[in-house]
């Protein structure tokens, strides 16, 4: 079943927590709701479970329309960040709840929740109570408990918080797997980036009650479409210009980052939306920037800026550098085996016109989309 929010609007004390809040989340989806605490995660799920009710807008799950349903009649399970287990009860008990609600027979409960246990790698712990089990182990119950009455639709608010970060890794594993398996389809809330791209088959980020952008894990990474965005997935590399000139092919922009010692002029790849005057923002990947040494001519059809790498760090196969530029700091990922230049060095900072890519609010780089883009 998918579940699509429509103008959904949520008030407290006279504040607008949900803003006329749009979202279809597709049958078998696996959607991220990614975004700063206190940007409104917590209060949609709990719309579309039934736990709050909206001020405005209706919900729908498959073609039902479940506004004025409680949260039993919604057929959903709900993940809890604090696992929110019964402390009285043990893993078999705690699991075997919702069953027993629904007055299943015992010998049904007892193979379907050895079912879900062996899941889960939990069997040994039938037996123990919640106070006895590590926080992954208790995450993992918490999550069968919610799946064993196979709901249509999984809610899951921010349950990895509490874990560690191989435990997280592992839990997110199972968990995407056992969602793939079963197909439910499921919101899965969380303030952290990399579990929106590891998890996510498209990330929602939602920002003060409104949506900023929803897109494949990929895209928004690669295009985020608002500052807020870029710097909410931890874009480097933000340039605040103005468009001075326009050519045929090329812009020439001015950038003024606070901090830059005087205006510099780069030359960028002409993007509809440019305007003589126009202040844009434009962001450029890491791995887009060519360190070159100081001594070196550089290739005149890139832009070059004198920096000083601060520091550097190894990252898989790339080493990531942080360069003082002319007052800003910029990020490059290079490559691990074509990287040779110390901390203190001095260097020219690199990048041809057509990386800079504007947070225009539309695609602009991807190859396959650009065409959408250049249109304006
Ligand atoms: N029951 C409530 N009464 C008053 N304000 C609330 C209540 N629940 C949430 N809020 C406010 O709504 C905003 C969004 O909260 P929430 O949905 O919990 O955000 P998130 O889960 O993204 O951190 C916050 O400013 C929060 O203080
Ligand atoms: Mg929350």
């Amino acid at each position: 079943m998918g579940i699509l929010l429509e103008k959904i609007s949520k008030n407290y004390n006279g504040q607008a927590v949900l803003k006329n809040l749009n979202l279809e989340i597709v049958r078998g989806e696996f959607h991220v709701l990614l975004g700063p605490s206190g940007g409104g995660k917590t209060t949609t799920l709990s719309v579309i479970a039934g736990l709050i009710r909206q001020d405005r807008g209706s919900v729908f799950i498959g073609s039902r329309n479940v506004s004025r349903l409680s949260p039993e009649k919604r057929k959903i399970g709900f993940v809890f960040q604090d696992y929110a287990l019964f402390p009285h009860l043990s893993v078999f008990d705690n699991v075997a709840y919702g069953l027993r609600v629904k007055k299943i027979k015992a010998s049904k409960i007892s193979v379907r929740v050895g079912h879900y246990l062996h899941k889960v790698g939990m069997e040994k712990e039938r037996d123990k109570f919640p106070h006895e089990l590590s926080g992954g182990q208790k995450q993992r119950v918490a999550l069968i408990r919610a799946l064993v009455t196979e709901p249509e639709v999984l809610l899951l608010d921010e349950p990895m918080s509490n874990l560690d970060a191989l435990t997280r890794e592992t839990i997110a594993d199972e968990l995407k797997s056992i969602q793939q398996e079963m197909g439910m389809t499921t919101v899965y809330v969380t303030h952290n980036q990399g579990e929106a791209v590891l998890l996510g088959d498209r990330v929602s980020v939602l920002n003060h009650g409104e949506i900023e952008q929803i897109e494949s894990p990929d895209e928004l990474f690669c295009h985020p479409k608002t500052e807020f965005v870029a710097r909410f997935i931890g874009a480097k590399n933000i340039l605040k210009a103005r468009v001075i000139r326009i050519n045929q092919h090329e812009a020439i922009a001015q950038v003024n980052n606070s901090g830059l010692a005087k205006p510099l002029k780069i030359r960028v790849k002409k993007y509809p939306i440019f305007e003589k005057g126009k202040e844009i923002n434009l962001c450029i990947h890491p791995e887009k920037i060519i360190l070159k040494r100081e001594d070196k001519v550089v290739d005149g059809n890139l832009n070059q800026i004198r920096g000083k790498i601060l520091d550097r760090r190894n990252n898989g196969r790339f080493v990531k550098a942080r360069i003082a530029a002319g007052g800003m700091e910029l990020h490059a990922a290079i490559p691990k085996n074509i990287f040779d230049f110390e901390t203190n060095e001095n260097v020219w900072v690199c990048f041809a016109p057509d990386t800079p890519h504007p947070l225009c609010g539309k695609r602009c780089r991807a190859t396959e989309t650009e065409r959408r883009c250049l249109k304006g």
